[in-house]
């Protein structure tokens, strides 16, 4: 298959009216996307990302009209987060609607949902009659895509279109907040919207750990978002001298002694999520055995990256 690279919301709209699967940007990650209700399209995604079925999908909205198609209730803290945070890097996990395909949610009798923050793909939506499921466009297991040239890279001729939306301003995916019917809110997966920022909205919430056993929300496999290369996180000095004659990439937060690469000279979490995955694939490609990396401070979208940090040294 021959795939394109462009930046017409027409024509992937065409294509995704055809049942077929597009590429799509966000503010957080790309997409894959397809036709949320319909499940040969939603079968197609999972063929493609050679993703298994227990990994249920985002499903993605243009406005909270659409929501209401999808599920049976819309609790009112989970109403706070959408009003206060949509369009933005925030998933709802929510009780569906039968009307949702169970392939879509793995069979679970809730759906992820979320409205992205990027013109080109709200403009894609409100061109189309349905919500697109889509789970991020990298092959399973292995580190999400930030930019249009980074599906290329891994599913060109795989799929017919990617949607140009340049480079990906979040950098790290959303965060999942399930909110059950009796109000109780869950953290499932740290991302794009800080736990700091959840609670001024609507108070104490849980964190669910990471369990790789069994996943209440598989993007939490202990063992994910992974380069090729070993990865190994830790002291940088003690890894340099742990590794001491191997051929070494070493990624830094701020500090540039030793570095290969830094995610932000300056400190900042949000330029370090920013460019924390294309990093990450740019230090897999170099010739080198293995990959050094640090933590960056457990605070706002620290957590998130160090969560990924984490999962990409599950491995190793
Ligand atoms: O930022 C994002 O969320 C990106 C962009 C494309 O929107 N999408 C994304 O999708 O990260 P994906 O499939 O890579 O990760 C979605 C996670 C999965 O781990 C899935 O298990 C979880 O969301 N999830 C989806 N529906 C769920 C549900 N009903 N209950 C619990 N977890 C759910
Ligand atoms: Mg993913």
């Amino acid at each position: 298959m021959h795939t394109l690279i462009g930046n017409q919301t027409h024509e992937a709209a065409q294509l995704l009216l055809a049942g077929k699967v597009v590429a799509i940007p966000t503010e957080t990650v790309y997409g894959l996307a397809a036709n949320a209700l319909d499940a040969e399209a939603v079968a197609t995604i999972f063929e493609v990302k050679q993703r298994p079925f227990f990994d249920p999908l985002i499903v993605h909205v243009a406005s909270l009209d659409a929501v209401y198609g999808l599920v049976t209730t819309f609790p009112e803290k989970a109403k706070a987060l959408a009003a206060a945070y949509w369009p933005g890097p925030l998933t709802l996990v929510l009780p569906r609607k039968k009307s949702v395909p169970d392939l879509t949610t793995s069979g679970l009798e809730t759906v992820g949902i979320r409205m992205p923050r990027h013109s080109l793909t709200l403009e894609l939506l409100r061109q189309l009659p349905f919500p697109l499921a889509a789970p991020s466009a990298n092959p399973f297991g292995y580190i999400s895509p930030t930019t249009a040239q980074h599906v290329m890279d891994q599913l060109g001729g795989k799929i017919p279109y990617i949607l140009d939306g340049g480079a990906c301003e979040v950098g790290v995916e959303s965060t999942i907040v399930e909110v059950k019917s009796d109000g109780e809110a869950t953290v499932l997966r740290k991302g794009g919207l800080s736990i700091e920022d959840i609670e001024r909205v609507i108070g104490c919430v849980k964190v669910q750990q990471t369990s790789s056993s069994a996943p209440q929300a598989p993007g939490m496999l202990a063992s994910h978002y992974a380069p090729r290369k070993p990865f190994y996180l830790g002291d940088v000095q003690a890894l340099l001298a742990a590794h001491a004659h191997r051929r070494v990439a070493v990624m830094r937060f701020c500090e540039a002694e030793h570095a290969t690469a830094v995610l932000s000279a300056k400190g900042d979490l949000h330029e370090a999520a920013r460019e924390l995955f294309a990093t990450m694939r740019r230090l897999d490609a170099l010739d080198v055995e293995l990959i050094i990396a640090e933590l960056v401070p457990e605070e706002g979208l620290g957590r998130a990256i160090n969560d990924r940090l984490r999962r990409a040294a599950a491995r190793s």
